[in-house]
């Protein structure tokens, strides 16, 4: 077992917190930006990459495919000038959901791919079929065979081909992973219904940083013209608004007033609203810097997830925790994935007063939390069971920090610069400190 597998996160909650946090890099600009290397013949350097367990896997994706990588502190210099595989290994892809987007880029540089099906995971049964649609049209010839999508450009030119391709849903994978391939076809790719996330733009940027020809992204609707080869760049990603939007919870759950930079308030305008409608405020200090002032009491609010500038899924769990100690009943229903409920039975462990309802909770808010041994079951889940612990009375004990560990960069150490009575226990300290686990884990 790795560390992390037999860790246990201790939260003592009731401290305010005060102070100010740094925001790491985005995870989910990162990952897409690692694969979109792959497009370019000329070394690149990526900076305000994030030090997460996602982003180290999705390096052992690009090693295995024969691109050259070094880690400079928030840098990482990337050289995909010679791809000596064009199958990506399962056993590293299987770690990995984000490892599918190397389909794109791999074929629109080498004119063949062979990437296995990334499984469902734990919110959901997470399908491909509209990247692979996508690919069809650009003229690849896409099957699935044992697991694995085998894509290729039939004949000489093994040029992918411009088309206009119509999304049936906004996916923000299958965005990207269209947009990335069009950046070499031949001719002009359209995509219609396409996602809006501020991920997506930072991708189209990072491309058309290294000389790609694209316009519309971060509307619904985005044209790429192909061309023969892009050069290389030195590109900064965007901040994370996730752990921004993280953080601001941390602030409103435990009544106190924080500041975190960078933070760009127009990737967070629907949180930030929701923010506002409890009670709180958020404080615009700079170009790039917010500040969390809380209010006397927090309201209930309703919530529905759904595709940017709409409320983001990613943000959900962690606005449930909130909602749990309202003055009132609020409601969230999840539209984006069909199994992202799963940390309402451990909020509920911690005294909240949720029903589920198919895609539907109902949150009754309740005067305190109470401390007690939970299970994350997903990334962002582990987030809100974080935040629930930091308002809970008494000493809280979270398992599964893998989950944690994926998208948050170093969330324990942020936390406790900011006063959170928080630490972690790793292996036969971490199970004294959880002596319930054992039942825990029987008991699902
Ligand atoms: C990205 O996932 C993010 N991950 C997710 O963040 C985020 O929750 C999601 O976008 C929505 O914003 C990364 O960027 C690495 P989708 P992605 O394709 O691209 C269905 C986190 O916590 N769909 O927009 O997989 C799909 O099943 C993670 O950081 C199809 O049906 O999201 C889902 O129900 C979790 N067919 C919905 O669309 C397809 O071909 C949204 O998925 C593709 C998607």
């Amino acid at each position: 077992m790795s560390d992390t597998d037999d860790a246990v996160l201790e939260i003592t909650g009731g401290t305010k917190l005060s102070g100010h946090v740094s925001v790491s890099g985005a995870k989910n600009s990162a990952l897409v930006v690692m694969a979109g290397t792959l497009l370019c013949s000329q070394p690149c350097r990526l900076r305000n990459i994030p030090h997460l367990m996602d982003i180290e896997r999705m390096g052992e994706v690009l090693l295995a495919l024969g691109v050259k990588l070094k880690r400079d502190g928030d840098a990482l210099d990337v050289n995909a000038s010679s791809i000596a595989h064009t199958k990506a290994p399962y056993d590293v892809v299987s770690r990995l959901r984000a490892s599918f987007f190397v389909i794109g880029p791999l074929l629109a540089r080498m004119g063949v791919a062979r990437v296995p099906l990334p499984g469902g995971c734990a919110i959901g049964a997470r399908p491909v079929e509209l990247h692979v649609r996508g690919l069809q049209a650009m003229g690849a010839d896409v099957h699935i065979e044992h697991g694995t999508v085998h894509a290729y450009v039939p004949g000489s030119g093994k040029r992918l081909k411009g088309a206009r391709i119509y999304l049936d849903y906004p996916s923000v994978g299958a965005t990207e992973t269209l947009m990335m391939a069009a950046t070499l076809a031949d001719g002009e790719t359209v995509i219609e219904n396409a996602a809006q996330e501020p991920e997506v733009v930072d991708l189209a940027n990072f491309c058309r940083a290294m000389g790609a020809r694209i316009r519309g992204a971060g509307t619904n609707t985005i044209t790429i013209a192909g061309v023969p080869r892009l050069h290389t760049t030195d590109y900064g990603i965007i901040p994370d608004r996730i752990e921004a939007g993280t953080f601001l919870v941390a602030g409103a759950i435990t009544r106190s007033e924080i500041s975190l930079s960078p933070v760009l308030p127009e990737h967070l305008t629907a949180v930030i609203a929701k923010l506002h409608d409890m009670g709180g405020q958020v404080v615009v200090d700079g170009p790039s810097r917010v500040r969390y002032v809380p209010g006397s009491v927090i309201h209930p609010v309703d919530i529905q997830t759904g595709p940017f500038p709409g409320f983001p899924t990613d943000m959900q769990a962690q606005f449930m925790a909130l909602m749990a100690l309202c003055d009132g009943n609020s409601l969230i229903t999840e539209t984006v994935f069909e199994n992202r409920l799963r940390h309402v039975a451990e909020l509920n462990r911690m005294g909240a007063d949720i029903r589920l309802n198919g895609n539907c909770a109902v949150i009754k808010g309740v005067p305190q939390l109470s401390a007690a041994p939970v299970l994350a079951t997903d990334l962002r889940a582990s987030a809100a069971l974080v935040l629930a612990a930091l308002a809970a009375q008494g000493t809280t004990t979270i398992q599964g920090l893998q989950h944690l560990d994926r998208g948050y960069d170093d969330l324990e150490g942020k936390l406790r610069r900011l006063g959170a009575n928080i630490r972690r226990q790793v292996g036969d300290s971490a199970i004294a400190a959880a002596p319930l686990t054992e039942s825990l884990l029987n008991s699902r």
